[in-house]
């Protein structure tokens, strides 16, 4: 099994999304002994803005392509191989300023490719990134998820919901700590819950794979 690791904090050893992401990593190699793990860290190694000379994936233009195109052609293309290749994807959302990181837009602008993670049909589009799990962990500083009001106003988990279903991902699994910047106490509530989230995700992944794997 393929996990592909990919942290998008720019907190470095402060962050909170990237300790969970390496714990949502152990507890899965703990449980599913024979996963390959491969790491992106989209701070140290940032794909640029996209721009017009990442655009021929989605122009289709293979000719004439400029210098400038090829190198970032080759960018998306690295990434969105190594994005299918992927069984498992833990992903560290961070929320910053009521969404993602620039670096994690920058990610998802690479790999949202037409014939690649989605196409169009005749009855609209359709995902082509099937059969994935997707756990994002999610880092906040303020509580957005218990009201209304706040849930209007994170374009962070949501986004990322959409954006992956739209890729055809159906396993999405968020694990959340927020309220880390409401002190002390709030911050060790928020972790412990999401150290549970963890336990609770990768065993019921275990879980169903054993089923799987017995009804074969
Ligand atoms: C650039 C930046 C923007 C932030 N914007 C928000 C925000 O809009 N709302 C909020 O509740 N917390 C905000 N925070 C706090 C983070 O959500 C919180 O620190 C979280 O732990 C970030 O994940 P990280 O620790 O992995 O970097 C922001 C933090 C940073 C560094």
């Amino acid at each position: 099994m393929q996990l592909l690791h990919i942290d998008s904090a720019i907190t470095s050893d402060q962050s909170v999304s990237r300790q969970l992401t390496a714990q949502i990593v152990e507890a899965w190699k703990a449980s599913h002994p024979a996963t390959q793990v491969s790491y992106l860290d989209l701070v140290a190694d940032a794909p640029a803005h996209f721009t017009m000379d990442a655009m021929a994936p989605r122009t289709g233009q293979t000719d004439g392509l400029s210098e400038a195109q090829q190198r970032e052609n080759a960018v998306s293309e690295r990434l969105v191989s190594q994005f299918l290749a992927a069984d498992v994807v833990v992903i560290g959302a961070p929320f910053y300023n009521f969404a993602i990181p620039t670096q994690l837009k920058a990610w998802i602008d690479r790999i949202a490719q037409p014939g690649r993670t989605f196409q169009y049909t005749a009855n609209g589009p359709e995902g082509l990134a099937k059969g994935k799990t997707v756990i994002v962990a999610s880092s906040r500083g303020g509580v957005y998820s218990t009201s209304e009001g706040g849930r209007a106003m994170e374009h962070q988990e949501s986004y990322l919901q959409t954006v992956l279903g739209f890729f055809g991902v159906t396993d999405v699994r968020f694990v959340r700590a927020e309220g880390v910047a409401m002190g002390g106490d709030a911050k060790a509530q928020a972790l412990a819950a999401a150290a549970q989230a963890i336990e609770a995700h990768v065993k019921a992944h275990a879980a169903n794979q054993d089923r799987v794997s017995q009804a074969a």
